[in-house]
């Protein structure tokens, strides 16, 4: 297993799985600019196959926050901690950044989700409306020390 920066060709495998990897981010949530002008980290097995991949970058609004938009593991390999490799990786870049906080955003009803941001010591609260009228998500938060500030 391997970890690397996502690329650009990385959407068209992560395109093919996504309805098999997470069937509520659509189509919409990996588009191509994701991986080609924002970026993450994809977890290769040893013979090439995407087993996961995660896609974040620092807020253009606020500088403080780092944003997951998606993470989606290979429903197979789950529990292995695949998902733990790829925070991992992503909070340490983030403090690199000098970021202060981590962000990700989940649907109400995905449980497994808020499970796995709560036991990396995320926050959650309910924002009604934050994806558009009726459509309310929860916003799981983590503090974190950034590296070049006090
Ligand atoms: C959420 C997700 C990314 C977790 O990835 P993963 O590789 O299975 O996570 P890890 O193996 O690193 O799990 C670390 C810990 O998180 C918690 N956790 C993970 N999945 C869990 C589940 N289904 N139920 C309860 N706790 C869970 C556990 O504490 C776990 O540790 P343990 O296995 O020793 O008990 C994965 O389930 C996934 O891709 N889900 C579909 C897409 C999705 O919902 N993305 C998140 C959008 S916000």
């Amino acid at each position: 297993m391997k970890v690397r920066p996502l690329d650009g060709q990385d959407f068209h495998s992560a395109a093919a799985r996504i309805d098999d990897w997470f069937e509520d981010a659509g189509y919409e949530a990996i588009h191509p600019v994701f991986f080609h002008h924002f970026g993450g980290y994809a977890v290769e097995d040893d013979d090439g196959a995407l087993a996961g991949f995660l896609i974040g970058f620092r807020s253009l609004r606020n500088g403080d926050i780092a944003y997951i938009h998606v993470i989606a593991i290979d429903p197979a390999r789950r529990r292995q901690g695949i998902g733990t490799e790829l925070y991992d990786r992503f909070e340490k870049q983030a403090r690199v950044w000098n970021c202060y906080t981590i962000e990700a955003v989940a649907e109400p009803a995905n449980t497994r989700a808020i499970a796995f941001h709560r036991q990396r010591g995320f926050k959650d609260r309910l924002v009604e409306g934050w994806g558009g009228p009726g459509i309310d998500r929860v916003v799981l938060q983590k503090s974190i020390q950034p590296e070049f500030r006090a």
